[in-house]
């Protein structure tokens, strides 16, 4: 592959197009009120994800930046009360902002039409049916990559600052995996717990989730050998706001 396809539907399996036709079982899965994530394989084919995640590892890597958040010291040694920790968001990935012109990788982006694939129609027609409800026109798109030991601690993804996004919002993430990772996990919080974990260490799973909701990534594990240096997992993003904002519902509901 040299390019991506300029739609994602492309990438798409027959369950994953019936989802756009309407007909899948997994319509509307995140309006389901007590459903706030989600987990699927077998919606994008494994081996075009496979040949993207190659065509990013050649094209793309180098230009990626280094997003780091540490865990403040002071967390530690400034608390004043035993039980008292808290911990801000902690993260170590490599980033591509593709909202910046100027930046070569939002150039390179562009010139293997991920981008364009991205903002295709039937990028967002995915992100709708999985929502079961109607999308804006816009939405933001992003890139990942987590290499050997990359995370992302518990966080929730809220941003009550943004009157769009305050009551909500969703986002559609796909996973591109090398074969160098041996495992990476998200774990996410049910009634109130971490209860929950699921494998993202996949080359074509989706993973969606009804905003705001505890999350967090487990540091990436390579396979040993030789090319445990090179084991990466890509993470293609949608953010997606609601045409109407819904009715707030607490975060502690899901089922899922
Ligand atoms: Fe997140």
């Amino acid at each position: 592959m040299d390019r991506f396809p300029a739609e994602f539907e492309d990438l798409l399996t027959a369950a994953g197009r019936r989802l756009l036709a309407g007909t899948s079982p997994l319509c509307g899965a995140l309006a389901e009120p007590r459903r706030r994530f989600l987990a699927e394989t077998g919606l994008v084919s494994e081996r075009a994800a496979r040949a993207a995640a190659r065509l990013l590892d050649r094209a793309l890597y180098e230009l990626m930046e280094p997003l780091e958040h540490r865990i403040p010291a002071e967390t530690i040694w400034e608390m004043t009360r035993n039980y008292g920790e808290l911990l801000p968001k902690t993260a170590r990935v490599r980033t591509a902002y593709l909202e910046r012109r100027r930046e070569r990788a939002y150039r390179c982006a562009e010139e293997i039409g991920m981008t364009a694939m991205l903002r295709s129609p039937s990028f967002a027609a995915f992100a709708a049916a999985l929502a079961g409800r109607a999308l804006r026109q816009r939405w933001g798109i992003q890139l990942l990559c987590y290499g050997p030991g990359d995370y992302a601690g518990p966080h929730n993804d809220h941003h009550p600052e943004e009157p769009a996004a305050r009551r909500g919002y969703l986002d559609l993430h796909v996973s591109l995996s090398g074969r160098g990772v041996a495992h990476q996990w998200l774990v996410y919080a049910v009634q109130g717990h971490f209860s929950r974990i699921v494998d993202v260490a996949t080359t074509g799973g989706i993973t969606a989730y009804r905003l705001p909701i505890w999350h967090y990534t487990t540091p990436l594990v390579a396979h040993d050998g030789a090319r445990a240096e090179t084991a990466r997992r890509w993470v293609l993003l949608g953010t997606f706001l609601y045409r109407q904002p819904p009715v707030f519902t607490t975060v502690n509901d899901s089922k899922a």
